[in-house]
C-alpha cells in the first residue's frame, strides 16, 4: 500500500518536471504510464528525471506556459512551442526594446492580424515604417499632415460645447505647457465665441480663436496680458507652422479620422504639436465611440509612447496628471486598447506600467531599462533576471497580468510585412 502511494507521488512529481520542462509528450507520457504500471519502475523514472535535467540545461530559467496564453490575435510562440496571442481586450500593452529589436515590427504583426479580424486600428508611427500596413487592408487612411489633409482642433465632434471647451483647454495647455491662467483665459474667451459660432451652425476655426484673442486689449504689464502672449504665442506657432494648413478650417476630414483605419505619421511637427494631435485624437477617438455602440475593438498603437507617457510629464511642477493618465483608465469602456512602444520604459511614467494588461520585453542593452522592466513585470527569480541581459534577437519576455501569470519567454516569429 505504502509502495503504490510512493509510485503515485513519484508519478505525479514527474509529470510536472515534464510539463514544467516543457517536454510532456506523447513519448513522455507513454514512458511515464508503461513506469507506473511496472512493479520495478525506479529504471524507468530515473530515465524521465534524466531526460528533464537535460532538458532543464537547454532551456531558460522561465516556465513553460499552457495553452491560457493563446488568444486570437496571436503575435508570438513560447519555448515549447505553445501559440500566444491576445484577446482584444487585454487593455493596455506595453512594449519595451532598444533600437531595432523589432517593435514597430511587432505592433504590424498584431495590427495586421487585429485588421483581419475586422477590428478598428489607429498607429500614431514616428517615421514612415508602419504606413505599408495598407498592403492589409486598403480602406486604411495615411495622414502625415501634408495640405492634403483638414482638421479643426475645434470641432467639438459631437462633444457637448462646454465640456469640449474644458478639454481642449486642458489638452492645449499640457501640449504647450502653459498653466492654469493661461487655461482660465482661453476659457473665457472661448466660450463666447463658440455661442457666436454656433448660432450659425459652425464652429470657430484656430485661426478665428487667434484673430479673437489678438483683438483683445488688456492694461499693460497686467498678469492677464501675460496670459494673452502665452496663448497667442502658442496658438501662432501652430498656425504659422506646418500644421497652419491642416488647422485652416471649421469642419475638417474629422469624420473620416474617426470612422477609418488610419496611420498618422507625425515626425514632420514640432514636439509639442505632436503631443497635442496625439492626445487631441485620443480624446475625441474615446467620446466618438461612447455615443456610437461598438461591437468591435478599436487598437490603438504608439510607435514612440515617451511622446505621451514621459515620466517628466506626470511630475511636472504646477501642474495636473497628463490626460492619457485618466484616459488609459477609462478608454477600455469605450473599446479602445492602447499599445505603448518604448526604447527606454524607465523613462515612461506609472500609468501605463501600472494600467498594462502585457509587457513584452525585448533586448534593451541599459541596466536600468531592464531593472524597470523586472520590477514592472514583478519578476524576482535570480536566474530569470540574470537572463534578460542575454535576450537574443526576436526572443522577448511576456508577462501577462491575468489569464498566466508568470513571466516567460516567448519567441517573435520571422516576419515580412
Ligand atoms: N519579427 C521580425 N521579422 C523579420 N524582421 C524583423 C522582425 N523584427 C525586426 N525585424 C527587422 O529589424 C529591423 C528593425 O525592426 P523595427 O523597426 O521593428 O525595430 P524598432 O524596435 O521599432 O526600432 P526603433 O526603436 O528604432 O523604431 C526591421 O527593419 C526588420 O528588418
Ligand atoms: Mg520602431
Amino acid at each position: 500500500m505504502k509502495n503504490n502511494l510512493q509510485k503515485i507521488v513519484s508519478s505525479l512529481e514527474l509529470l510536472a518536471g515534464l510539463k514544467d520542462a516543457g517536454i510532456f509528450n506523447a513519448q513522455t507520457a507513454r514512458t511515464l504510464k508503461t513506469a507506473h504500471m511496472k512493479r520495478d519502475a525506479s529504471h524507468k523514472y530515473e530515465q524521465l528525471k534524466t531526460a528533464i535535467t537535460i532538458s532543464q540545461m537547454f532551456s531558460s530559467p522561465f516556465a513553460k506556459p499552457d495553452e491560457s496564453v493563446d488568444g486570437p490575435i496571436r503575435f508570438a510562440f513560447a519555448e515549447n512551442n505553445q501559440l500566444i496571442g491576445m484577446f482584444p481586450y487585454d487593455c493596455h500593452v506595453l512594449i519595451a526594446g532598444q533600437t531595432g529589436t523589432g517593435k514597430s515590427t511587432l505592433l504590424k504583426l498584431i495590427f495586421a492580424e487585429a485588421m483581419m479580424q475586422g477590428h478598428k486600428i489607429v498607429l500614431i508611427a514616428k517615421n514612415k515604417d508602419l504606413r505599408n500596413l495598407i498592403s492589409q487592408n486598403n480602406n486604411t487612411l495615411v495622414i502625415n499632415f501634408d495640405d492634403t489633409i483638414k482638421f479643426n482642433p475645434l470641432n467639438p465632434c459631437g462633444i457637448p460645447i462646454s465640456d469640449y471647451c474644458n478639454l481642449f483647454a486642458d489638452i492645449f495647455c499640457q501640449a504647450n505647457n502653459v498653466f492654469d491662467g493661461s487655461k482660465n483665459y482661453i476659457l473665457e474667451h472661448l466660450n463666447p465665441l463658440y455661442n457666436l459660432y454656433t448660432q450659425h451652425r459652425t464652429y470657430p476655426s484656430l485661426r478665428d480663436f487667434y484673430t479673437k484673442i489678438l483683438s483683445l486689449k488688456h492694461p499693460p504689464n497686467s498678469r492677464t496680458t501675460h496670459y494673452r502672449e502665452s496663448v497667442l504665442n502658442r496658438l501662432g506657432g501652430m498656425l504659422y507652422g506646418t500644421l497652419g494648413n491642416v488647422f485652416d478650417c471649421s469642419i475638417g476630414h474629422e469624420n473620416a479620422l474617426l470612422e477609418n483605419n488610419c496611420i498618422f505619421e507625425i515626425d514632420n511637427i514640432t514636439t509639442e504639436q505632436q503631443r497635442f494631435i496625439v492626445n487631441l485624437l485620443l480624446t475625441k477617438l474615446f467620446y466618438h465611440r461612447k455615443l456610437n455602440n461598438n461591437e468591435k475593438w478599436m487598437l490603438i498603437g504608439i510607435d514612440d509612447a515617451n511622446l505621451i507617457f514621459d515620466a517628466s510629464l506626470e511630475t511636472r511642477f504646477n501642474a495636473d496628471l497628463p490626460i492619457i493618465h485618466n484616459l488609459l483608465t477609462t478608454v477600455r469602456k469605450s473599446k479602445i486598447n492602447i499599445f505603448a512602444c518604448t526604447q527606454t520604459p524607465h523613462q515612461v511614467g506609472a500609468s501605463i506600467h501600472s494600467n498594462s494588461f502585457a509587457k513584452i520585453m525585448l533586448p534593451l542593452s541599459n541596466g536600468k531599462d531592464i531593472e524597470c522592466m523586472q520590477q514592472s513585470m514583478g519578476m524576482k527569480d535570480p536566474d530569470q533576471k540574470a537572463y534578460c541581459y542575454k535576450l537574443k534577437p526576436r526572443e522577448a519576455i511576456v508577462k501577462f497580468s491575468s489569464r498566466y501569470q508568470d513571466p516567460f519567454l516567448a519567441q517573435i516569429p520571422e516576419v515580412e510585412l
